[in-house]
């Protein structure tokens, strides 16, 4: 079954996702079955998809961290193919509920591929009779339900049928805390929609954190590229111009009333939040010589993580850790005191602007590759090893992160 437009957009990010666990970046024993036609991506996609993962796994386990004494929940908006229930049950972590939302034809196309494969209907706790009721229902009614799964329609930018659809869900408890994930997905939504969505989150849940993982930076020849791109796949990016940077981001939640914003771009997520162990991993799998273009696509993305807790039960929910936030504090203050850029580490650590800066025509020269060679948990790691496919365009580069 074909996906035209937005709903397309799901499968895409399978295939990249899927190349990537082949690969070994992460383990995933579930990608598979969602996608149709395996393609290996370049290494790039490869890693900017292991990037994108980690950060959502880490965000993930953060916030069961910090909810691990009571009922939690996850709510997954345009969850398309993503697997992470599976490898989440295979770690033992699950929250209590653990729901999927999605428009209808990416939860038929879900269902239809459940369906076929009685291993996959085991680890959700379905039967093939359920499946097949869910898949027969009407849209508006059509639920996939196990103990702590739910696979179901929803539109976010129908915030009330988004609560109908959760006040039906038995067990769903809104004052339990509740993480929202947006991996891709708001990104495609009007900012009017995406407001009205937010602020009714914001008033229902008493204890709710949400995090986005959306593009940013339009204005540069990478981010026109990638704006183009989009609109050709008839999916524009219907945000990125209301919210262009990390600092719009930010205002666009503390406006609203979020009171604890981070929002980093994905060189920031990736050289100090995701875990080194991790990185190190992932930098061993394919060699990787595209720096400039890797640090320029990074840069145009971003995560966002905000939340709320009446009671601070979320204050620990964070992207940046206490000892990594006085670290970054620490470089600030001896850059300002003019004692030079080297960090403790002794690596020079891009900025935003100095990834973005070249491709707007200026010269400033970009501080990597950086040496492999440092013992610092907080430095790339090694140089890889496994030969890789060919190199790929920057229209590759954004094309392939949907
Ligand atoms: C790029 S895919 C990302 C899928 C998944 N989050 C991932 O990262 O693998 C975007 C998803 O958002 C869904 N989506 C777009 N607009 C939506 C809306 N208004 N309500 C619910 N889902 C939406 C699409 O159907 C698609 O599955």
């Amino acid at each position: 079954m074909e996906l035209g437009g937005v709903q397309g957009t799901s499968d895409d990010a399978a295939v990249s996702k899927l190349s990537a666990c082949l690969l070994g970046y992460y383990e995933d024993d579930f990608m598979r079955i969602f996608v149709g036609k395996e393609t290996r991506r370049s290494p790039l996609i490869n890693r900017g998809y292991f990037a994108r993962v980690a950060a959502m796994d880490m965000i993930i386990e953060r916030f069961m961290e910090a909810t691990a004494s009571g009922q939690r929940q996850i709510v997954v908006l345009g969850a398309g193919s993503d697997t992470t229930y599976f490898r989440l049950r295979k770690r033992g972590f699950l929250p209590d509920l653990y729901v999927e939302m999605d428009l209808e034809g990416v939860v038929a196309k879900k269902l239809d591929v459940i369906r076929h494969y009685e291993h996959v209907q085991e680890a959700l706790g379905v039967t093939a009779g359920d499946v097949d009721a869910a898949l027969a229902s009407p849209p508006s009614a059509r639920l996939l339900r196990s103990k702590n799964y739910v696979l179901t329609c929803a539109d976010v930018r129908q915030p009330e049928l988004f609560e109908t659809v959760l006040s039906s869900l038995e067990g769903f408890d809104f004052s339990a805390p509740t993480l929202f994930i947006s991996e891709c997905v708001l990104c495609y939504v009007e900012p009017r929609d995406s407001e009205q969505f937010l602020r009714w989150a914001l008033g229902k849940f008493p204890h709710a954190a949400f995090t986005s993982y959306e593009q940013i930076l339009p204005d540069d020849a990478f981010g026109r590229t990638m704006l183009g791109h989009f609109e050709s796949r008839g999916c524009p990016l219907l945000a990125i111009k209301s919210f262009p940077d990390i600092q719009a981001q930010t205002r666009r939640f503390e406006t609203m009333g979020w009171p604890q914003v981070e929002v980093f771009d994905m060189n920031d997520v990736y050289y100090k939040c995701i875990p080194r162990s991790q990185v190190r991993h992932a930098e061993r799998i394919e060699i990787f010589d595209e720096f400039e273009e890797w640090h320029m696509m990074q840069a145009h993305y971003c995560v966002i993580l905000t939340s709320r807790s009446q009671d601070n039960r979320l204050e620990g929910l964070r992207l940046l850790k206490p000892e990594v936030q006085k670290e970054s504090q620490d470089q600030i203050k001896i850059k300002s005191t003019g004692s030079g850029d080297q960090q403790p580490d002794g690596e020079n650590k891009p900025t935003s602007a100095d990834l973005v800066a070249p491709l707007e025509g200026a010269t400033r020269p970009i501080p990597f590759p950086m040496p492999a060679t440092s013992t610092s948990s907080d430095a790339p790691a090694n140089p890889p090893m496994i030969p890789s496919a060919a190199p790929s365009s920057p229209q590759e580069n954004s094309a392939s992160s949907e």
